[in-house]
């Protein structure tokens, strides 16, 4: 046990929707050195799924993945699907630390969409409210206790200790996003059912949501729009993705639709940031997830936004072996979750 911190040592756990992964730092200081890190496949909806039989296929795959990746701690913080978390931004009086989390569970019912009694709700004050310069605003966050109950079981039944949960937003946040920026930045990790998008401001989130496109989502439209059997439909998608010069269009065209409702929630999500803090521009989107390599993917949403994009590089606040530099930047847009939450600080 150090002294300086409340736990020596954890690793960060993504439970996604196709793979687990793990990642643990070692060292003091700002910037860490990855120790360990992997990542294994899991099928059908495990990682979903509340059937008891599920839920124990899941702590097997953890064991197995952790003991692979040669991860010996037992510690681990993990991450919360967006999908299960509310967040949100208040104005609250200047009050004690005291004051302020009695006033927060006084006024949660009418803040937080499930009763109180059933949530476990955290809170983390941001600075000055742009709308009120007499209060502070504060990022209030919300998951379902027997949603925390459950994963907790399964862990602990797996022999692991949770020192932390942790929303996947705040992670992402974490790992791709230059905290020495003061313009608001975008996360958008497109996964396999859906998409989460934050907006933070020098590394503090200001906005979550999750929207339920992902990669199975365009993948479904391929398959219908090109009439072909799903496999074949992943190649043409991966090669060819939104390219209108490939194929005749017919990806592009296949798909259009299924992006076009993921890029009208983002453009709905930035009007509602710009309600709140007017006159601030977004000055960059960072993609991650599996489905964030789809060809010309970037080019379009910095198209249609205007807005600066980069690929996101999970690895950007993490130290490694040159060597080891190839390896890591292929896997990288799997990583951001797992590697923000091994960047905490417990
Ligand atoms: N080259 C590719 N070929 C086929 N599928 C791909 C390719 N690249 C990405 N994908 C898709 O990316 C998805 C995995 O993305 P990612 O690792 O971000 O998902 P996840 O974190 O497991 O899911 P979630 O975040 O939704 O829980 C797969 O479901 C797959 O469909
Ligand atoms: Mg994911």
């Amino acid at each position: 046990m150090s002294i300086l911190s409340g736990v020596s040592e954890f690793f960060g756990l993504d439970i996604g929707t196709s793979l687990l992964r793990a990642v643990q730092l070692s060292g003091y200081g700002p910037v860490k050195a990855l120790n360990k890190y992997g990542s294994v496949g899991i099928s059908g909806n495990i990682s979903v799924s509340d059937a008891k039989a599920d839920q124990l296929k899941l702590a097997d795959a953890i064991r197995s993945l952790v003991k692979d990746a040669g991860i010996t701690t037992k510690n681990v913080a993990v991450g919360i699907p967006s999908n299960r978390v509310f967040t949100t931004v208040v104005d609250m009086e200047r009050l004690s630390p005291a004051e302020l989390a009695k006033t927060i569970k006084y006024q949660a019912d009418s803040i937080i969409p499930t009763p109180l009694a059933e949530s476990k709700i955290d809170w983390a004050p941001l600075g000055d409210s742009p709308k009120d310069p007499s209060k502070v605003e504060v990022l209030l966050s919300s998951v379902n206790n027997a949603y925390i109950e459950s994963r907790l079981d399964m862990l602990e039944g797996a022999g692991f200790n949770v020192v932390a949960f942790e929303p996947d937003t705040f992670a992402l946040v974490r790992s791709l996003i230059a905290t020495d920026v003061a313009a608001p930045q975008m996360v958008l990790d497109i996964g396999t059912v859906s998409t989460d998008l934050v907006i933070a401001v020098k590394g503090a989130p200001r906005l979550t949501r999750s929207i339920p496109v992902g990669a199975d989502t365009i993948l479904k439209a391929a398959v219908h729009g090109l009439n072909i059997d799903p496999a074949q439909a992943a190649q043409f998608l991966y090669k060819f993705g939104l390219s209108k010069a490939k194929l005749e269009g017919q990806v592009y065209n296949a798909i259009i639709s299924t992006i076009d409702n993921l890029t009208s929630e983002i453009e709905k999500s930035i009007k509602f940031f710009q309600t709140r803090y007017p006159n601030i521009i977004i000055d960059r989107i960072i993609v991650t997830g599996g489905a964030s390599t789809l060809p010309e993917f970037p080019l379009h949403i910095a198209n249609k936004f205007g807005i600066n994009v980069e690929i996101g590089n999970s690895w950007r606040n993490i130290t490694f072996p040159s060597g080891k530099q190839d390896e890591l930047l292929s896997v990288s847009n799997h990583f951001a979750v797992a590697a923000g939450l091994a960047e905490r600080s417990t």
